[in-house]
């Protein structure tokens, strides 16, 4: 997948698959999958650092988990967040940290929001760098939203996604993540723009999908909302490996004689 692919699936009706990814480990295990991109998602201060809410992630942190993704997974269209208020404060401090995670080995940028920013947004894809944006509910702005809900439900909310959504486009943005809006406006949105929509808890019309990989493979049984799917009790599978490991070594079943040197 490059970025030319992601205007080709859109007129093809081919639905994109991405997941986040933060590390070594899970990126070279995901290079050989057919997942078609990668996010390293801002979500990495929450799963990977256990931080409250996704405004503590710093450049820093991103540039360094974009770096062992792209270590981990030479093959894969990596789309690397930028952090909280880093496109806020001044265009320079923007396209610093633009510059450090594509130089960590980003094939693209994720901004949040669209207000206020769409000039800055126009400018980096203008310097070579592709955009994706990202609107409905941007944990971002966690606090001004009182909490992680959904978004866009009455009308003029609804419209407001829209128009930032229409604007993201004329910015030049190359696709469009939307997050926990109702699926008749994530199909509105869809049907409205040229370039793809990939949607979490966005409804099935969106042109396609992005999960936590955390959350798919069910790492966290309690977690469960409403959109997402887990695709195995991961939480369960770890445990009992670990405890079997645990109970062989206390019984004195591992090592047997197989896995010693003589
Ligand atoms: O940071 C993240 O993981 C994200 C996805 C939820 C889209 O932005």
């Amino acid at each position: 997948m490059n970025i030319n692919d992601f205007a080709r699936r859109k007129v093809a009706g081919d639905k994109v698959s991405m997941v986040t990814c933060y590390d070594y480990w899970s990126a070279q295990f995901l290079n050989q999958s057919d997942v078609d991109t990668l996010l390293v998602g801002d979500s990495l201060a929450m799963v990977m650092h256990g931080f409250p809410s996704t405004v503590h992630a710093t450049v820093d942190m991103m540039a360094t988990h974009v770096a062992a993704v792209r270590r981990g997974a030479p093959n894969k269209f990596i789309v690397g967040d930028m952090p909280f208020m880093q496109a806020r404060y001044s265009h320079d401090v923007a396209l610093q940290g633009v510059s450090e995670l594509m130089r960590a080995g980003s094939n693209a940028i994720k901004i949040e929001g669209a207000a206020g920013q769409l000039d800055l947004m126009a400018h980096v894809v203008e310097s070579g760098v592709p955009v994706m944006g990202h609107l409905g509910l941007t944990p971002q702005s966690v606090e001004a939203f009182g909490g992680h809900k959904v978004q866009g439900r009455a009308e003029a909310a609804a419209e407001k996604i829209l128009a930032d959504a229409k604007a993201l486009e004329q910015a030049g943005c190359f696709a469009l993540v939307l997050e926990c809006i109702p699926q008749m406006l994530g199909r509105k949105i869809t049907q409205a723009l040229s370039i793809p929509t990939i949607g979490i808890g966005a409804g099935p019309f969106t042109d396609g999908q992005v999960l936590v990989l955390q959350d798919l493979l069910g790492m966290q049984a309690d977690f469960k909302p409403k959109f997402l799917r887990h695709y195995m009790n991961g939480h369960q599978a770890l445990s009992e490996a670990v405890n079997h490991f645990h109970s062989d070594v206390t019984s004195g079943a591992f090592p047997n004689c197989q896995e010693v040197y003589q």
